[in-house]
């Protein structure tokens, strides 16, 4: 944990996720950044994956009675204290030491889902220890079964109640800002990337050791860390086509709850809600992989529509306020993720970051709900938006 007088309180440095990816911004060398902050290609489907959220005007309800705003609700049958979960994101390390050890215990805390990587830089057993949950393991699924088979072995033995496949990731993407910043995940040492640590001491003194006062344990452990974090990376630079049939195996073989995440049609929902999958994730990984796609927050009402209520739809990408959690439950999502957010809180500052994350969109959805008139999710409907244009950026007036 970051501690220390000299270091301001989150709280009082960040009242946005905006100003958190600014302080991370700040603490991180540029080609980690930008990992993290990037999309593929042109960076279309990034920036329309937040721009969609602008053209989604709300219709305040007014008089209604939401002195008091209940956020809680159920996924899968599991209680969570809000309508906001973290999506699964590879190689937190890159951001702080604790990583995914970190963000388990901050998401319990906060009494919500982390969907575990499956290119977490920490073993599955681990951070299943970290914290009581509830947390989701994601699948990235191996080329042979068997291999498959044996990891499912080992996620059901540490006890993840629920399986979320992620069906989007056929090849390794080309993120062009990488590219041009030689940067390789995992990082490796490079005489760029040495410079751009020097001018980072605070994040190369976490990334190396684990910062200031790590014990020599805690240093042996991050070197553990270390190993698995580049076994890891060589599996998930091997990825594979998930197909129909990968998902009639899995159904068999995977007896709790399953997820896919990756969906970015209707058409395909009523097909894979006949499989026996009991949760869809609307996601474009984060315009990480295919760019030009549309916006998640375009593409969920048509799978709400497909799914009929027989299965729970989720959505995430380019969520950055509270407010558009609002929006998309009124559009019929269930609940939504967040990945970058939390991976620049856990960026500016580790594990206080992911709490006060997750505390801005608590209190950001909390307010947006006393402000449109609904004092319970059930509340919050389709009648709260309209579609227009977004408004013009004010230097263009
Ligand atoms: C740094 C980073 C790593 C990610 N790694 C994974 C991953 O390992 N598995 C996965 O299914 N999605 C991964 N994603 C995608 C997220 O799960 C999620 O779909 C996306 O971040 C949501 O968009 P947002 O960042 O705009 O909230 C990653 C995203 C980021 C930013």
């Amino acid at each position: 944990m970051r501690t220390g007088r000299w270091v301001r309180a989150i709280e009082d440095r960040a009242i946005s996720t905006h100003d958190l990816r600014r302080i991370a911004r700040r603490r991180l060398p540029r080609a980690v950044f930008d990992a993290v902050d990037g999309g593929a290609g042109d960076e279309r489907t990034l920036r329309a994956n937040e721009a969609a959220y602008e053209r989604l005007w709300l219709r305040p309800r007014a008089l209604a009675d939401a002195k008091t705003r209940d956020l809680r609700t159920t996924v899968l049958g599991t209680p969570v204290s809000m309508p906001v979960m973290l999506s699964p994101c590879g190689f937190a390390r890159m951001c702080d030491s604790q990583a995914e050890l970190a963000v388990a215990r901050a998401a319990a805390r906060a009494g919500t889902v982390f969907a575990v990587s499956g290119a977490s830089s920490y073993p599955l057993e681990e951070v299943a220890a970290a914290a009581p949950g509830p947390q989701w393991y994601q699948l990235y699924m191996a080329k042979a079964r068997a291999e498959t088979d044996a990891l499912l072995d080992r996620v059901e033995a540490a006890g993840y109640p629920v399986l979320c496949v992620t069906i989007d990731s056929p090849v390794s993407p080309t993120r062009e800002r990488d590219f041009h910043n030689r940067l390789t995940v995992p990082l490796k040492p490079s005489p760029r990337l040495l410079v751009e640590g020097m001018s980072r001491p605070a994040w190369s003194l976490d990334f190396l050791l684990g910062g200031p006062g790590a014990s020599p344990a805690d240093t042996l452990g991050l070197a553990q860390a270390r190993v698995a974090y580049w076994n890891l990376a060589r599996t998930v630079t091997d990825m594979t086509v998930v197909t129909w049939d990968d998902i009639v195996w899995l159904r068999e073989r995977w007896k709790g709850p399953l997820v896919l995440k990756g969906v970015q049609r209707g058409d395909e929902v009523p097909r894979i809600a006949d499989l026996g999958v009991d949760a869809v994730i609307v996601s474009n990984h984060g315009a990480r992989n295919l760019d030009g796609t549309r916006a998640t927050v375009e593409v969920l009402p048509e799978v709400v529509d497909a799914a009929a209520g027989r299965m729970e739809v989720y959505l995430d990408g380019g969520i950055r306020r509270g407010a558009d959690v609002l929006r998309a439950l009124a559009l019929g999502a269930r609940a939504c993720f967040v990945g970058r957010p939390y991976m620049f809180a856990l960026a500016a500052a580790g594990e206080q970051g992911v709490d006060h994350v997750l505390s801005i969109f608590r209190a950001e959805l909390e307010k947006g709900m006393a402000l449109t008139g609904c004092s319970r999710l059930a509340d919050i409907d389709g009648s709260l938006l309209e579609r227009r244009p977004a408004a013009e950026p004010a230097g263009m007036r």
